[in-house]
């Protein structure tokens, strides 16, 4: 069952409270669009970002997240952030790392909590991104902690009955990229580092 991830992160690592604000970066991925659902399931107002303007509309009318944007359409993810946030985040589910978290770290709250799930921005980079404004992280008492799923294997079976429960109501979505045969797989890999899949990417490799 997918979301595993998603499920620890949001709630083991972000302790969530209801109608606090949530962004998540790579919103319409594996990782995010269970996220984001999650905080909705869970009383949050939550925004996502994408990079396309289809992904965008996806993760508001089929997620139902309150917001969206493409970051690749926005000159200042600060003032991006500030015109979806005017109170500020809480929450930070961060899956991309670089700009994208400077500017989140100038609009976190008082005792905001980032959650590190992954940077893709920053996969097989020689020199990655420098972050600048860490110090926010002192004066507003921020939470900064990176984790792996499976150190957190002992609750998959609360997630699996958890998740079923939503599934079974209809309140979960879950979108797929399919692509067939095991050849196309290199490139199918490839694509999640320029955003070419919309949803998890699975590649298919027998329909028998
Ligand atoms: N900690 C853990 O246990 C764990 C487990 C699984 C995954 N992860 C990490 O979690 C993150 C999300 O994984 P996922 O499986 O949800 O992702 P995914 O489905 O593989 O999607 C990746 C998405 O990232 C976006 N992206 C790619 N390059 C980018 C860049 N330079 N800047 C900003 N966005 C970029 C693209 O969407 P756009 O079109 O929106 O740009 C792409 O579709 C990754 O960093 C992954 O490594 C961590």
């Amino acid at each position: 069952m997918p979301g595993f991830t998603a499920y620890v992160g949001f709630y083991e690592i972000c302790s969530p409270k209801k109608g606090e604000f949530v962004f998540v970066s790579a919103a319409s991925g594996a990782v995010g669009q269970i996220v984001g659902q999650l905080a909705k399931l869970h009383g949050c107002y939550v925004v996502g970002s994408a990079g396309t303007n289809q992904k965008v509309e996806l993760l508001k009318d089929k997620f139902g997240f309150d917001e969206a944007f493409n970051y690749k359409e926005e000159p200042d993810l600060t003032a991006a952030l500030k015109r979806y946030f005017p109170e500020g985040i809480d929450i930070y589910f961060e899956n991309v790392g670089g700009p994208m978290l400077d500017a989140v770290l100038l609009n976190m709250r008082m005792h905001g909590r980032i959650a590190v799930c992954g940077m893709v921005s920053q996969h097989g980079m020689t020199d990655p991104s420098g972050i600048h404004n860490l110090f926010c992280l002192v004066p507003k008492r921020i939470s900064m902690k990176g984790f792996i799923q499976s150190d957190y294997i002992k609750l998959f079976p609360q997630f699996v009955d958890y998740m079923t429960k939503h599934y079974k109501d209809g309140k979960i979505e879950y979108v797929e990229d399919m692509s067939i045969r095991l050849e196309n797989a290199p490139a199918a890999f490839v694509g999640l580092f320029s955003g070419k899949n919309v949803g998890k990417q699975v590649v298919c490799v027998s329909q028998e």
